[in-house]
């Protein structure tokens, strides 16, 4: 094979000290503990919303889980997890026995050789997102099949500060698909918890959002598994979708994923949100990309389907600009919609039991029940750790989901954690970041 990449490192990736950075696993040593009844969604002071807590429920179960925002291994003692492990692995091993990890967890590729045929789809290299019929993998999402649809999601979350954003989406009936971090999961449970109750759907974004494809068959399967064990330790349900950090993914990943019944979720349009402040990203060059897929609506772009677009639970500013963006892409698309409900998946989760609403139901399209476009889920799970997430607080108000058990709760102060190790690749064919 030709040698073809050598990928420099631009840089950056030293700026912080990354997920698996110390800095961010001691952010939160333990606080008080909260009682659910002090929960409060009104709440939208950030210093007060991240002020440390420490939640029973997850204490007790902590053992079962890698150190937070370290990169996921199997933990000793799992034997549940090591047979799957087994099993899985021995499943990648007939059938994808040449693709193997590549660079480092932070994204450093330099000396990586990748063959240009791209025989293993890695959406790193040309953004590959169809791979070959004869893997048996199923494209991942990355657009919505219903026209003149946005794909609505947040990545990176549970955020300790997201009750503005939160609040915001509940004022204006507007779910989402939230792809949670499972060291945030851990961290701030009872944030994810209030993503459940609000009606947003939850997908995995992985324990320690480093790059995946970097990590071995074991590893790979550990940072997913584990964040879908603690979103359903903590929330109760086993979501059925995950989005690779930085898109980073192939077919080995891939393969994993679906072994694990998640389907892998892209994006078809980045807003760079979370690059503000970084690599001369700013505030306006943002606000150009959200304008750009407006526009494009506005244009008649989406008269056959429409986008998944990359945005940020990571910070005030990342939550901030799509709510200051919300109504010019409510006029622009006819339907705002999470990436489930844009597929019409009405069961979300392995929990067969929990119903979302179909398209028609949730858009009040082609009615065919009696739902309405502001429906809440249906069902109800109730957390296995928390024993509070209770099904659909979706049509309540804050006020009165806080004074639910379930409601959500701020907390923890200085927790600065930026979503770190941001490598900028250059890459041959596409120059781009991504998240
Ligand atoms: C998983 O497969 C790799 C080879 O791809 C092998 O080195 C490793 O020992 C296997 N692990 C287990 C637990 O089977
Ligand atoms: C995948 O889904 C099938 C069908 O629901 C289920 O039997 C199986 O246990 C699931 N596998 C995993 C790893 O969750
Ligand atoms: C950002 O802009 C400054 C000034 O224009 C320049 O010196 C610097 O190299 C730029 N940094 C990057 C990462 O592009
Ligand atoms: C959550 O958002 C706040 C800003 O409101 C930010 O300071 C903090 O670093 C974020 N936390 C994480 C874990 O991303
Ligand atoms: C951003 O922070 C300010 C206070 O610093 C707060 O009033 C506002 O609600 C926050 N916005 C979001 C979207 O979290
Ligand atoms: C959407 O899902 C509903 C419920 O599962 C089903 O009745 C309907 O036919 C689906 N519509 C489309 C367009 O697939
Ligand atoms: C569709 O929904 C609207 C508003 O809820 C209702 O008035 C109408 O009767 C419904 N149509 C059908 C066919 O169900
Ligand atoms: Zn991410």
């Amino acid at each position: 094979m030709l040698p073809l990449l050598a990928l420099p490192l631009l840089g950056l990736a030293a700026a912080h000290t990354g997920c698996g950075g110390h800095e961010i696993a001691r952010r939160n040593p333990g606080g008080r503990v909260i009682h659910s009844r002090q929960v409060d969604n009104t709440n939208i002071d950030p210093v007060a919303e991240c002020t440390p807590y420490t939640y029973a429920p997850v204490s007790a179960i902590k053992s079962q889980f890698p150190a937070i925002w370290n990169s996921a291994t199997l933990v000793p003692g799992d034997a549940d997890a090591a047979a799957l492990f087994a099993s899985i692995n021995a499943t990648l091993n007939q059938r994808l026995p040449n693709t193997v990890p590549r660079g480092t967890h932070n994204g450093d590729w330099s000396g990586v050789n990748y063959p240009p045929a791209d025989n293993d789809c890695w959406w790193t290299w040309k953004q590959c997102t169809t791979p070959a019929a004869s893997t048996g993998l199923v494209a991942d999402i990355t657009t919505m099949p219903e026209p003149e649809t946005w794909g609505l999601g947040f990545d990176d979350g549970p955020n300790c500060s997201h009750n503005a954003l939160y609040n915001f989406l509940q004022d204006n009936s507007q779910k989402a698909t939230m792809f949670f971090i499972g060291s945030n999961v851990l961290d701030w449970p009872v944030q994810a918890i209030r993503a459940k109750d609000d009606g947003h759907e939850i997908c995995v974004h992985t324990w320690s959002h480093q790059y995946m494809t970097s990590f071995s068959n074991e590893q790979a399967f550990a940072e997913l598994y584990y964040t879908r064990k603690a979103i359903k330790d903590v929330i109760g349900v086993t979501p059925k979708c995950w989005r690779p950090p930085f898109g980073d993914v192939d077919n080995r990943i891939r393969l994993i994923a679906s072994l694990l019944n998640m389907t892998t979720v892209v994006w078809s349009d980045d807003t760079d949100d979370w690059k503000v402040g970084i690599a001369n990203v700013t505030t306006q060059d943002v606000d150009n990309n959200y304008m750009k897929v407006i526009n494009n609506a506005k244009a008649g772009a989406y008269a056959t389907h429409g986008p998944v677009v990359l945005n940020h639970e990571l910070n005030n500013y990342t939550m901030g600009e799509l709510i200051k963006m919300y109504p010019a892409i409510k006029a622009a698309f006819k339907y705002v919609v999470p990436i489930a409900t844009g597929l019409n998946i009405t069961n979300p989760y392995q929990e067969t039991d929990i119903v979302y609403p179909s398209f028609a139901q949730y858009t009040g399209v082609g009615n065919t029940s009696d739902a309405g476009s502001s429906s809440s889920v249906s069902g109800s799970a109730s957390g296995t750790a928390s024993g509070s997430a209770s099904g659909s607080a979706a049509s309540a108000s804050h006020s009165a989901a806080a004074s639910s058990a379930s409601a959500s709760k701020g907390s923890s102060a200085s927790a600065s954690t930026a979503i770190p190790a941001i490598s900028l690749l250059g890459l041959a064919a596409a120059a781009t970041l991504f998240l």
